[in-house]
């Protein structure tokens, strides 16, 4: 039977084996998915082991997604855009690592039947996360991409790094102020520690929707402000999450799941 799983650490709670296992029963493929906890100091080592063991494929969750990069033979456009590895597949001379975040989000849009092309688009943080999802963002041609954060240096960093996909606006949060938009993305990892960063009022326009990349209690800061201000619709990142492991599952086995049944699921539960 085929070996895959998810690496990370702590990784005990991680959703994927669930979701992948779903993802697999439906398409009657059968395999074998495990949460493994690997230290960082001991991430190097183990890559190599499993591979040699001849496991078929990974996900790489926190901290390792950045560190997995320079530990791959080679990498999609997506991972080295995004900074980042989330799916690990095996080739003959090591892994190659791509990265499927930025693509799930959008999918998750398109399943909430959020419209990106041709409206203004604000991703709140620049870290890790926001940086998986800029490429992706950008293609789906908004009228406008800006990027904000408590200190400027990092969505102008943002800005440089991806001018040749198209333009970003860097801003402070409090720069924001007298804006509007129509769709607002939470990029922060602020929700972790039950915070809302501090907003200017106002930046919800008629009709605009909220969605978060956190989902869970990490969610609830983003969901009170933003129901708070107006938003239409508010979306945690659950959908995300299932709809990048199915880009995963995608790469795999060349079969693309049902994402919205085992989003169903995961919420019945
Ligand atoms: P991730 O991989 O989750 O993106 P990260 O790279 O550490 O993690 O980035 C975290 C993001 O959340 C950053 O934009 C960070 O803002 P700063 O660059 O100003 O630190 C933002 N963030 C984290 N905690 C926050 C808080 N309490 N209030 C506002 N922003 C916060």
């Amino acid at each position: 039977m085929k070996r895959y799983g998810v690496i990370g650490q702590p990784v005990a709670h991680s959703l994927s084996p669930t979701i992948h296992k779903a993802f697999a029963e439906a398409a009657a493929i059968t395999l074998d998915y495990q949460a493994l906890a690997i230290d960082a100091a001991d991430l190097a080592a183990r890559l190599a082991a499993l591979h040699g063991e001849g496991w078929a494929g990974f996900n790489v969750t926190l901290p390792h997604k950045q560190a997995v990069m320079a530990l791959c033979q080679d990498l999609s456009d997506a991972a080295r855009r995004a900074g980042a590895v989330n799916t690990l597949t095996p080739t003959p001379g090591g892994w190659h690592g791509d990265n499927t975040d930025g693509t799930g989000l959008v999918q998750d849009l398109a399943r909430l039947g959020v419209t990106l092309a041709g409206r203004r688009v604000l991703v709140l943080g620049a870290g890790g996360a926001a940086r998986g999802i800029i490429a992706p963002l950008l293609a789906t041609r908004p009228a406008s991409l800006t990027i904000s954060n408590r200190n400027p240096w990092k969505p102008e960093a943002l800005s440089e790094a991806f001018a040749d996909l198209g333009t970003l606006t860097p801003r402070t949060h409090w720069a924001l102020k007298g804006d509007a938009y129509d769709v607002i993305i939470n990029a922060t990892s602020a929700g972790h520690s039950g915070a809302m960063p501090p907003m200017p009022e106002g930046l919800f326009a008629d009709g605009a929707v909220a969605y978060d990349l956190s989902y869970g209690k990490a969610h609830l800061p983003f969901a009170e402000w933003s129901t708070a201000q107006g938003a239409r619709t508010v979306h945690d990142g659950l959908g995300m999450l299932v709809a990048q492991a199915a880009e995963s599952f995608r790469l795999w086995h060349g079969v693309t799941p049902d994402a919205a049944s085992v989003l169903a699921l995961l919420r019945a539960d």
